[in-house]
């Protein structure tokens, strides 16, 4: 068996409880205290549950919480750059005692996702929250509306899972970072680079993809599948549209293709950390961080998520980051290129605008072959034309 690389803070985390505790617990629950979760908090208590999210064993407590907001870090020095909570409004907060557990059920479907051991309850500065993680406090920011849209009172403690979200589709494509560590060790892959993405695998998605596949064993192709803005788009669409880019364009036994069921927070440098830590969970020794990583609009520098990785040692991330700077495709060198490797000035390279591409897709024509594989942009005019159908908003 190969060894893979340690997981964050060193144990892989499972919380995910079977067999007859499983039922045992699933019993108590109906006589405990029950607090509605939304399927942002239940796709982070999977995570959480599986491991993805080691070294955390539940939501933040407020030690943590503070340490991560200001540090960086959880309160016993850990890296760890995104607070992952639990915010209930004041209420519910005032009902609880600490060491409670507490039931939590899908606010949809009633299932019963997890308990929650109460070890913390706290009220938090959203403002000051919103200033250190997203860099801004803007609401037109889709991380910070999504944050100022919760209530400011969080509750912190270790959780159960015992019941774990249920994929609609693609199933074969999710795996537990337990899976896919077997998963890579069994190939023989010594190592593996993760790439996270939001998006259709676009050329320069795929030039950076394969400049790291020349020095690592694998790649690792991750797509983020959680809740993201509405005009991203949909994780379905994307689904198809990597099925045929590795199909035609990439090597079978070089690369894996498994979701990421995360939310996107749109953090950029914190979440390209966050990103990182969880890919080493399941099993990444090397990470991608390009251009403008989970960035959104105006709100971080182009390589501001490229930065934040010089406060951190190496050991204290493990995994080992490959920067890339802007990729594009250059008409004079008749390849894809970035700055570092091309020399001609920006008349020669294409630069297509994601607000064009959508444009051009919409209309049901094809981005230029330099900018995206036909195939890819096939799958994505179909998608797209689909959900402009009437019954399928
Ligand atoms: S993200 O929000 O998931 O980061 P996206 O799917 O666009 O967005 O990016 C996936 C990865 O590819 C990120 O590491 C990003 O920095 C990188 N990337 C995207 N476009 C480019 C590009 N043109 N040149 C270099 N890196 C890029």
């Amino acid at each position: 068996m190969t060894q893979t690389i340690a997981p964050h803070g060193g144990v892989l985390v499972n919380r995910l409880v079977e067999g007859e505790q499983r039922e045992q617990l699933l019993k108590a629950a109906e006589t405990l205290y029950q607090i509605k979760i939304n399927n942002w908090t239940i796709s982070d208590l999977d995570l959480i549950g599986v491991g993805a999210f080691s070294p955390l064993t539940g939501f933040l407590e407020e030690a943590d919480y503070l340490s991560v907001v200001e540090n960086i870090r959880l309160a016993d020095g850990t890296v760890w750059s995104i607070p992952v909570t639990l915010a209930v409004e004041e209420e519910i907060a005032n009902a609880l005692s600490l060491g409670q557990q507490v039931a939590l059920v899908g606010e949809e479907d009633q299932v019963v996702y997890g308990i929650i051991d109460v070890r913390s309850v706290y009220k938090v500065d959203q403002q000051k929250e919103a200033v250190n993680v997203f860099k801004t406090d803007d609401s037109e920011h889709p991380g910070v509306q999504k944050l100022f849209s919760r209530p400011s009172t969080y509750i912190g403690g270790p959780i159960q899972l015992l019941n774990r979200p249920q994929p609609k589709k693609f199933e074969e494509y999710y795996f537990t970072p337990a899976e896919t560590r077997q998963i890579f060790s069994d190939k023989g892959w010594k190592s593996v680079v993760g790439f996270q993405t939001r998006n259709p695998v676009h050329r320069a998605h795929e030039y950076i993809q394969k400049c790291a596949m020349e020095i690592v064993d694998a790649l690792f192709l991750n797509p983020l599948v959680g809740e993201t803005k509405s005009d991203d788009i949909s994780a379905d669409v994307r689904m198809k549209s990597y099925l045929v880019l590795l199909d035609n364009y990439y090597p079978k036994d070089r690369v894996f293709l498994g979701v990421f069921p995360a939310a996107m927070r749109y953090a950029g440098p914190r979440e390209a950390i966050f990103h990182a830590m969880v890919r080493k969970n399941y099993g990444c020794t090397h990470f991608i961080v390009g251009r403008d990583h989970a960035g959104v609009g105006d709100y971080y520098g182009t390589y501001e998520a490229q930065e934040i990785f010089k406060n951190f040692t190496k050991e204290e991330l493990g995994i080992t980051p490959l920067f890339f700077e802007h990729s594009f495709f250059c008409t004079k060198c008749g390849n894809m290129a970035s700055t570092k490797t091309c020399p001609h000035d920006k008349s020669a390279h294409l630069h297509l605008s994601g607000t064009k591409v959508r444009a051009l897709l919409r209309d049901g024509q094809c981005p230029p072959p330099e900018f995206s594989r036909p195939e890819v942009a096939q799958v994505l005019i179909e998608g797209m034309s689909e959900q402009l159908q009437p019954s399928n908003p």
